[in-house]
């Protein structure tokens, strides 16, 4: 949810800036800016629209120097416009800042200052950043003493990077919620939202924690905690490799994922099931005397993580035995969830980053529930403010819509659930080796699937003109539903709701009639029978029905308009399978309606703001 950028060093600023914001562009697209100090002087330059048409700017009216500061934009305060696009200035033009997150008491300030004189030009929190260091400048303050003043009385998240005219050669940088990291070239220092802006010429990496500021050189980083201590730091080497986040062959980074899926699931088994039957989770600290005892489990988590956790919560409670409820993150923390007895908190987050995910956590704290997160960054602030993590092993997720995070979430829950319900001794060695003889055949059954896609892509040319869709599940697949109705909401625009199955009657009935077609998801399964007469219900209204059913039932694509066939499996595992027609027959769909699937509109990948 907005990237920013800083870059000091020899190399051209306006080219390092637009290479870290393309690769920064998942977490907001709506428009983008870059500030440098050419030639003594700071130049802005912003626009509205993607960062192709920042380019575009930079064409016809270019800039040059050896330090800057960049931004790409998903509006909270004011419309997405060049006036509140990002680098916001000072009254006098000496001072730049990007920031990302939402300075909550910025009326207060912007009140004061405009009272002192100071001209304020967009609607945003933000400006009031470089107005506050210009007054503080002005009452003879240094720039460390007017940022130590800025941690000490902003409110809300943030992480904001800030040049000054009089001083070229450093990034000044403040972090309360929102990720930053600081990354170490040759001769070169960066400041990122995350690491993927600033690798490869980044070698190693440095966290910024909340509360922390400073500036950033050619050589090092300055690095202060909240009451002004100069602190130690230690770089640590980035293992993230640009070829992590290459296209390919692919039209977008959301089919690459989608195809990624079978290979990503076979390093996951590889990784965690051993051949004796146990499953390893390496990374996790918390010991199996503490596991054994848990006796209540809530999840936290949003938007497809929220879909994944639900169905841990069906693995949680069938295999571990343990009690278990799932929250939308945005809710859990205002439900004041009972803590009694030894109740873990489960977070699911794929970025590590998501501010609602994280408020959960903190509201798990206070209540003194150890947080286990299971997260794809590692180093994300989940992962780092969590008792104990589980490492998705999805390898990096560039399209804005989840896929591969989300079967990488359900695979890693499944394979806990298990690992809990050993320590517990609830599955017998023998029953868990047959676990896994089954779990082992996903990836391959997926590579089956994915090799059908053309059948999906067919279909969705009859989607084109749609403007509603249905998609029903039950048990282990009511939450694959709702997860395949996100997908094509979040990236064609066509309207769609999941549902339970049998919820279906009580309501979105009604909503049937020829030109709604109804994604009926019926692999076999002891709700089989239940979902075939969901199948009837739709026909009797003469509803269109879309029929995920497994291989070598002929009942279901006899009574459907179109049907899609999936790999046997056991109940739990078809989750995993019945979702890959599912995601894409959304980009599929997108793509027809001439939608950009990896850059959906309104949507950031990464939300920081709650
Ligand atoms: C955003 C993304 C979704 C994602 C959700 C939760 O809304 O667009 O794809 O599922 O955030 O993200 P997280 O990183 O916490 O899994």
């Amino acid at each position: 949810m907005c990237g920013i950028v800083g870059y000091v060093g020899p190399k051209s600023v306006e080219s390092v800036l637009l290479v870290g914001l393309t690769r920064l562009e998942y977490r907001g697209y709506d428009s983008a800016g870059i500030a440098v100090i050419d030639k003594g002087d700071l130049e802005i330059r912003k626009e509205k629209g993607k960062i192709k048409d920042l380019e575009k700017l930079l064409h016809a009216n270019p800039v040059e120097g050896s330090i800057g500061i960049g931004h790409t934009r998903w509006a909270t305060h004011g419309e997405p416009d060049r006036v509140n696009a990002h680098p916001h200035a000072d009254t006098r033009r000496k001072i730049a800042v990007v920031h990302n997150g939402i300075v909550e008491n910025y009326q207060k300030f912007k009140a004061e200052l405009t009272k002192r004189g100071h001209v304020f030009h967009s609607e945003t929190d933000t400006e009031v950043i470089p107005h506050i260091l210009e007054d503080l400048l002005s009452q003879g303050k240094t720039m460390a003493q007017a940022m130590q003043h800025c941690v000490d009385h902003l409110e809300g998240r943030y992480a904001f990077v800030a040049i000054y005219e009089r001083e070229p050669d450093r990034l000044y940088f403040a972090r309360n919620g929102s990720p930053l990291v600081y990354g170490r070239g040759h001769k070169e220092g960066f400041l990122a939202s995350d690491v993927s802006a600033i690798i490869p010429a980044a070698r190693e990496q440095v966290q910024i924690e909340n509360n922390q500021w400073g500036w950033v050189t050619r050589d090092t980083l300055h690095l202060h905690n909240g009451t002004g201590t100069e602190l130690p730091v230690t770089p640590v080497k980035i293992e993230l490799k640009l070829a992590h986040l290459d296209k390919g062959d692919f039209d977008h980074y959301m089919l690459k994922e989608i195809y990624e899926q079978p290979d990503m699931l076979r390093r996951i088994i590889q990784a965690r099931m051993t051949d004796d039957g146990k499953v390893e989770f390496p990374e996790s600290v918390l010991t199996n005397e503490y596991q054994g005892r848990i006796s209540r489990i809530l999840i936290t988590s949003a938007g497809t993580s929220w879909h994944a956790g639900m169905i841990g919560k069906i693995y949680l409670e069938n295999f571990a035995k343990i009690a278990t409820e799932v929250d939308i993150s945005s809710e859990f923390r205002y439900r004041n969830p009972i803590a009694e007895g030894d109740t873990m908190v489960i977070a699911i987050s794929q970025s590590g980053e998501t501010a609602d995910t994280l408020a959960g956590i903190h509201e798990a704290k206070a209540k003194f529930c150890r947080v286990l997160s299971f997260v794809n960054n590692t180093t994300s602030t989940i992962a780092r403010e969590s008792d104990a993590i589980i490492d998705l092993r999805a390898g990096p997720e560039i399209g804005v819509a989840s896929t591969k995070a989300y079967t990488a979430q359900v695979l890693n829950l499944l394979l806990y659930a298990i690992h809990l319900a050993g320590i517990k001794w609830l599955i017998s060695k023998e029953d868990r080796q047959i676990m896994f003889q089954e779990i082992r055949k996903v990836p391959q059954k997926i590579d089956e699937i994915l090799s059908r896609a053309h059948i999906l892509k067919e279909w969705a040319q009859d989607f084109r003109e749609t403007k509603d869709f249905v998609f029903l599940g039950r048990h282990y697949n009511h939450p694959t539903a709702l997860e395949g109705a996100l997908k094509l909401k979040e990236i064609s625009y066509i309207h769609a709701s999941g549902y339970a199955g049998g919820e279906f009657k009580h309501g979105p009935i009604a909503l049937i009639t020829e030109e709604v077609p109804v994604v009926c998801i019926a692999p076999q399964s002891e709700v089989y029978e239940k979902m075939f007469s969901n199948i009837q219900e739709v026909k009797a209204r003469k509803g269109k029905i879309i029929a995920i059913h497994s291989e070598g039932d002929e009942q279901t694509p006899a009574a459907a308009d179109y049907s899609f066939a999936i790999p046997q499996a056991p109940d739990y595992l078809n989750p995993l399978l019945a979702v890959i027609p599912l995601q894409l027959l959304a980009y599929y769909t997108a793509i027809e309606r001439g939608c950009e699937p990896d850059q959906p509109r309104n949507l950031a990948k990464s939300v920081t703001v709650e």
